[in-house]
């Protein structure tokens, strides 16, 4: 039976470890890998837009030495005949030997694994999860700081919406003594769910409050996020809410000097540019990170050794 990643928790912390250990060695030594894949499939199926996670995954597995197919559109495909995503799934598991899929609706990746024969990786559905952006926050929180444990981190903008931000709320309350500071409008706080199984049920406490201000000199991590349009039910709460947070260098000057600044992007207003000078912005960093970390979960549910 294939194994899929849907939510981040269907690794272990141990695996997770192992997991950035192996995308530090491609990061070393890149040759190593570059015929791994050699004859495997990675399908793509892509029924929301995207740009990064689409195209690390395929660029992932072209520097395995693998191919890539898929759609990046849901019209494009047989869904728009009214296909299922069951039935899409069986059919493109006759092609591939490993499917990243992303679609609008939560839960979309857990279903359509139940008629898959090879692996499916949840590449975020709807508002709900988006677990291999969350080892790609992990892998670059290792990188800038060096541990995953012992620090305050600050999840700022749309934490309703924020499908990031719900997985990495999930896999950061298995690490140790991270503080949470969640920072947004009143509309936007993290969902209960997301507070009930992921910190409250493990003990964790956390603040709320919709100040950037008075606790950015307290975060060693600031997690920003867009205001999520596409899930919106009326465009006038979105334009009333987009610009409630904007990071500049103005609001840095309080925060700590090794702060690490880190988005998911697509950024629209909520991080000047300027900001992209400051040393203490991950976001670039953490876009190429992607990239490695998919490499090596490719690896492992392909069952190739690292
Ligand atoms: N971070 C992220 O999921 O970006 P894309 O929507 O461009 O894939």
């Amino acid at each position: 039976m294939s194994r899929n990643v849907i939510d981040v928790t269907d690794l272990t912390v141990e695996e997770i470890g192992e997991l950035i250990a192996v995308a530090e060695d491609i990061l070393a030594h890149p040759a190593k890998y570059q015929d791994l894949c050699k004859h495997k499939q990675l399908a793509t199926l892509f029924f929301e837009p995207s740009t990064r996670t689409r195209l690390s995954f395929e660029s992932a597995m072209l520097s395995l030495g693998g191919s890539v197919l898929g759609f990046s559109e849901a019209n494009s495909s047989s869904a728009a005949k009214g296909e299922t995503v069951g039935d899409t799934v069986r059919t493109v598991s006759c092609y591939a030997d490993i499917i990243a899929m992303r679609h609008p609706k939560e839960g979309a990746p857990y279903a359509a694994a139940q008629f898959s024969e090879v692996p499916i990786i949840n590449a975020g559905d709807g508002g709900h999860n988006h677990p291999t952006q969350t080892l790609t926050d992990l892998l670059t929180i290792h990188r800038e700081k060096g541990r995953l444990s012992n620090f305050t981190i600050g999840f700022c903008g749309d934490l309703k919406f924020g499908r990031t931000v719900h997985s990495l709320v999930n896999a950061l309350s298995r690490y140790e003594n991270i503080r949470y500071i969640l920072i947004s409008p009143e509309e936007l706080k993290l969902p209960r769910y997301v507070k009930e199984e992921s910190l409250k049920k493990r003990g964790i406490s956390y603040t709320q409050t919709t100040d950037l201000d008075s606790v950015i000199p307290e975060l060693d991590v600031l997690y920003m996020t867009r205001v999520q349009r596409e899930r919106f039910f009326n465009e006038e709460d979105y334009l009333r809410l987009k610009d409630s947070y904007v990071l500049t260098p103005e609001k840095l000057v309080h925060a700590k000097p090794d702060l690490s600044i880190l988005h998911p992007l697509p950024r629209v207003n909520e991080i000047a540019v300027a900001v992209d000078r400051d040393p203490r912005a991950a976001y670039w960093k953490q876009v190429k990170n992607g990239k490695f970390i998919r490499m090596a979960l490719i690896l492992k549910l392909l069952n190739i050794p690292a």
